[in-house]
């Protein structure tokens, strides 16, 4: 048995899709929550399989989680217990790595298997590691744990060779509570960094810089509750603005912040797509004109975000003429490419790069989701296609799209999950 989502392609949508919580900020602010002594609410929390894998990992280190509502999650570190974080859930999620920061930055000890993941390639965590040894803790590795621990963490300045958007976050996490300052150069700068620093302020924290390449941390000594609301989705909404413009007639994206969004509005506008966007709305109507193709390089933010390549590929799959797409952050993250190619694309890959031939006819067959942004791909070349697409795996698409296929719906796609033998 297994459950699957199943496209009947070719559907024009029309109506409003509104973009949920962020899902990585939401697994940064949960495990920063527990460096606080007191309750954190916070709302806006998307109903994605994350969200209920780090909640496990906080009930089994006797953190009080309650949901007072769908999207609002109140976590209470009043009796927790710095256990070593060895269970099944911490390997669901890359993201489980953060209690590394956060747990070592409150306790100067955690233990914690491996981080699990999506799989784009070697993924290493040596900016990580790196940060927590220059704060003066110690790495062991036993059977596939990490261990770290930690006299005192001293403020230090820590310069990363990449501008990592977890390494940032998990170092920032292990020095709140650092004596003296820490300076972390070449800071990443994506919007979910700062989301995260705007809560542990709110906590009681001094972090400034967020949002760009210098971030310093002055160290404090206790953290308390809080109530933070988190942003929006910009890669959930990027899917769908992607999507809009594959098969929209009038589509409203609602709950968006636009600058986070402004490297896939302007490749949008380049390749002819009919895209405005006022405070919080992104609109999208259709055009009689065929897309243009493009070349698309992915970088940290404000760059191209190398979430939205996946999709995007899946589009100009529909323009006219051959769009080169180079990944810089992972170069290996074009699984989706084969899927695609099942399904009626020329998609040439040679890493780091791939190009696409277009226009070519999509039709609808058994594909399967590689990993998260492969899945969203595949909904929108589902879309797309004519006849039936039944994408397997669609774990993947639950970790990280709330509800997609009633959100889709309700914008006329014919769409829906199905138990099949
Ligand atoms: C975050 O992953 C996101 N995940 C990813 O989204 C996103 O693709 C990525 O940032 C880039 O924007 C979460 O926020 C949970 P990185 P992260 O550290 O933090 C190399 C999705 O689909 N690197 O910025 O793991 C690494 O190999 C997911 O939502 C090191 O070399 O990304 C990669 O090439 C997928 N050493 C590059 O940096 C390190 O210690 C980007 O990694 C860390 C990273």
């Amino acid at each position: 048995m297994e459950e699957v989502i199943k496209i009947n392609g070719g559907k024009p949508l029309n109506g409003t899709i509104r973009v949920s919580g962020a899902k990585n900020a939401t697994v940064a602010l949960i495990p920063a929550a527990v460096l606080a002594y007191g309750k954190v609410k916070i709302v806006g929390i998307p109903d994605i399989s994350d969200v209920k894998s780090l909640e496990e990992i906080l009930e089994y280190m006797n953190v009080k989680v309650t949901t007072p509502n769908i999207d609002e999650i109140v976590i209470d570190t009043t009796n927790m217990v710095n256990k070593p974080l060895v269970i099944d859930a911490v390997s669901k999620l890359r993201a489980s790595y953060y209690f590394m920061g956060s747990l070592l930055g409150k306790y100067k000890h955690v233990a914690i298997r491996m981080p699990g993941g999506c799989n784009l390639g070697p993924r290493p965590i040596d900016l990580h590691i790196k940060g927590f040894e220059a704060l003066g803790a110690k790495i062991e590795y036993d059977n596939g744990n990490y261990i770290l621990s930690a006299d005192e963490l001293i403020g230090t300045r820590i310069y990363l060779d990449f501008a990592s958007v977890g390494a940032t976050i998990n170092i920032l996490m292990a020095a709140v509570y650092a004596k003296g300052q820490t300076i972390i150069e070449n800071a990443a700068r994506e919007p979910e960094i700062i989301d995260c620093i705007n809560m542990l302020n709110k906590m009681g924290a001094r972090i400034r810089g967020g949002g760009t390449s210098n971030i310093v941390i002055d160290g404090v000594e206790k953290l308390e509750g809080c109530f933070h609301e988190i942003i929006p989705d910009r890669i959930e909404a990027g899917t769908y603005i992607i999507l809009a413009a594959a098969m929209g007639e009038h589509v409203i994206i609602d709950n968006v912040i636009p600058y986070h969004l402004d490297s896939l509005i302007s490749k949008l506008k380049e390749i002819g797509v009919n895209i405005s966007f006022s405070y919080d709305q992104v609109e999208v109507a259709k055009n009689d004109k065929p897309y243009e193709s493009t070349n698309v390089k992915t970088m940290p933010f404000p760059g191209y975000a190398t979430d939205l390549q996946a999709p995007l590929t899946a589009l100009l799959t529909q323009a006219i003429g051959n769009s080169k797409i180079t990944e810089t952050i992972y170069i290996e993250r074009f699984k989706h490419c084969n899927e695609l190619n099942k399904m009626g694309a020329n998609i040439i890959t040679a890493s780091p790069s791939a190009t696409v031939v277009g226009p070519t006819e999509l039709t609808g067959c058994d594909v399967k989701a590689t990993d998260l942004r492969c899945g969203a791909a595949l909904v929108v070349a589902g879309l797309i296609a004519s006849g039936t697409t039944t994408i397997h795996d669609i774990y993947h698409i639950d970790r990280g799209y709330e509800d997609i296929v009633a959100k889709l719906s309700a914008l006329g796609a014919d769409i829906y999950r199905e138990i099949i033998d």
